[in-house]
């Protein structure tokens, strides 16, 4: 494969942090149009930033010993900030990812036990075929004009994981209508959780998050009771060869407590997973490819792999598991864009019980009950002190400096201990999928003036599209 020189490495575009501002409001009135501009420039050098908001106390913490002794050493005393339950509730209620405890243990053993019956393997053809409609269109479209990349990107995995829980396509008008207000949610909850910092009371801060949830969740009641009843009816057969993720998690028992989820319990995840399945992957995704269309020289070296491990296979044929696992740069590809452009940027933690010491190596500082702790993958991803050239897009990094301490303690886009990710193999499956199937065929280039204009809302999105040109390789 051709080597990356140092003249062709690149520095891509990113959201520079604005100028120090001890003023909260005007803080704040940052953050209302993105999170990312809550942070300071300064908020990239230091260990602990502190600050006080309108009387509660903030930290952000960069160090990677003590971020991991909040997500995995010290975990019970740092629970997820009922502020995550706050702007998630109108949508997912009382789902997995907002709550603690004994709530979240019994949830989570479900959830594992579901992911494992669903299995990669069994989802990959639900997979290759939302990837085959994805390459369909774009080829119908042809290269004379831009296309928005990251609107394809958000289609197909909202198809992905439309197929792997529901054992079916998307259709257009669900694309339309349900993904449409899965994006006007997570526009209004970034704004909802700056609303909740002046104190505004629960009921107004949910009220704009109401109308759009009300509708995903009517669609998604309907789509499991139809199951349920279909079910009821053929219980013996479907209950020993499950199809999809839905009947993974009807079917799912947890022995400690002996639970299965409720129907309405059952709402809350699927509506939690939805969300989490296509909205992450399809924000890493648009941004992966833009950052293909202006790296010429890693986009040449990830086709050449492709075209390696494909070599035997007629365009024709989809990519398979087994090629896949092959595809260690376009991996790379994948985690570099993850390490650049985590699309959860910020984690939000609780201290609860008693009040603590947070400590590193320069700094102590005194962090009391009821404090809000933010960890933001965002920060130390881009962080000087772990990461060499960090601003630079060197997907190599992650072939060569596997074993280093930094990349187990300092990449964190899918979080870190008990609350990790547990669809992160999931999505890996996903991208390297859908990348490895685009570059086979498609030259991906850049639009001339136009630069991603990239702000933080639940998830790391683009105001203004990711505009791209897709000519067809041998056209
Ligand atoms: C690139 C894609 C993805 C990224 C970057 C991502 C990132 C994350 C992160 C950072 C968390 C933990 C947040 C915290 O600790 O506060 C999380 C949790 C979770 N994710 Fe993902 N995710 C991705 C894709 C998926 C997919 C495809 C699924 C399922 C199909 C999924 C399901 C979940 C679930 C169920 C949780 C809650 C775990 C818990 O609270 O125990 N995610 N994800």
């Amino acid at each position: 494969m051709p080597n990356i020189t140092n003249k062709s490495r690149i520095k891509p575009p990113w959201p520079k942090p604005l100028p120090y501002t001890a003023n909260i409001f005007q803080r704040l009135a940052r953050g209302w149009k993105s999170w990312l501009d809550l942070l300071n420039e300064w908020d990239f050098r230091i260990p602990i930033g502190e600050l006080n908001l309108l009387g509660l106390p903030v930290f952000l913490v960069n160090e990677p010993q003590l971020v991991r002794e909040i997500l995995v050493e010290d975990v019970d005393n740092f629970p997820k900030h009922p502020y995550t339950l706050w702007i998630l509730e109108p949508l997912i209620g009382r789902a997995i990812f907002s709550v603690n405890g004994d709530e979240w243990a019994w949830q989570r053993r479900l959830i594992d036990q579901a992911f494992q019956v669903a299995k990669l393997k069994r989802v990959f053809p639900a997979m290759a075929e939302a990837t085959k409609s994805l390459i369909e269109r774009l080829t119908k479209y042809g290269s004379e004009y831009p296309i928005d990349i990251d609107k394809e990107m958000t289609l197909v995995t909202a198809d992905v994981i439309t197929r792997t829980i529901l054992s079916r396509p998307l259709e257009e008008g669900e694309a339309k209508e349900i993904f449409e207000a899965f994006a006007r949610y997570q526009r209004r909850a970034g704004r909802a959780l700056v609303m909740r910092f002046l104190h505004l009371p629960r009921g107004l801060v949910q009220l704009s998050l109401r109308r759009d949830a009300k509708i995903i969740r009517k669609w998604i009641k309907s789509a499991i009771e139809e199951r349920l009843k279909y079910q009821s009816k053929k219980v013996a057969k479907s209950s020993s060869n499950p199809s999809d993720i839905l009947d993974c998690l009807i079917m799912a028992h947890d022995q400690d407590s002996d639970r299965k989820f409720t129907l309405e319990e059952l709402v809350d995840q699927v509506c939690f997973l939805f969300l989490a399945g296509h909205e992450t992957s399809a924000s890493s995704l648009g941004i992966a490819t833009w950052l293909l269309a202006i790296s010429p020289a890693v986009q040449d070296k990830l086709r050449e792999e492709v075209h390696q491990v494909t070599s035997k296979q007629s365009l024709d044929e989809s990519i398979g598991p087994n090629e896949l696992k092959k595809l260690n740069y376009c991996s790379a590809v994948f985690n570099e864009t993850l390490r650049l452009y985590p699309p959860v940027s910020f984690f939000i933690r609780e201290r609860t019980e008693s009040e603590t010491l947070l400590k590193t190596p320069n700094q102590t500082s005194k962090c009391p009950v009821g404090a809000l702790l933010t960890l933001s993958p965002w920060v130390i991803q881009r962080h000087e002190k772990h990461w060499q050239s960090p601003e630079e897009f060197q997907p190599e990094r992650f072939l060569e400096e596997k074993e280093t301490k930094w990349f187990r303690e300092a990449f964190l886009p899918f979080g870190m201990g008990p609350r990790k990710c547990p669809g992160a193999a999931f999505a890996q499956q996903e991208a390297v999928l859908v990348l490895a199937e685009l570059v086979r065929r498609f030259k991906v280039l850049p639009v001339k003036g136009h630069t991603p204009n990239l702000i933080g809302r639940l998830t790391l999105r683009s105001a203004n599209g990711i505009r791209l040109r897709l000519p067809l390789i041998d056209s």
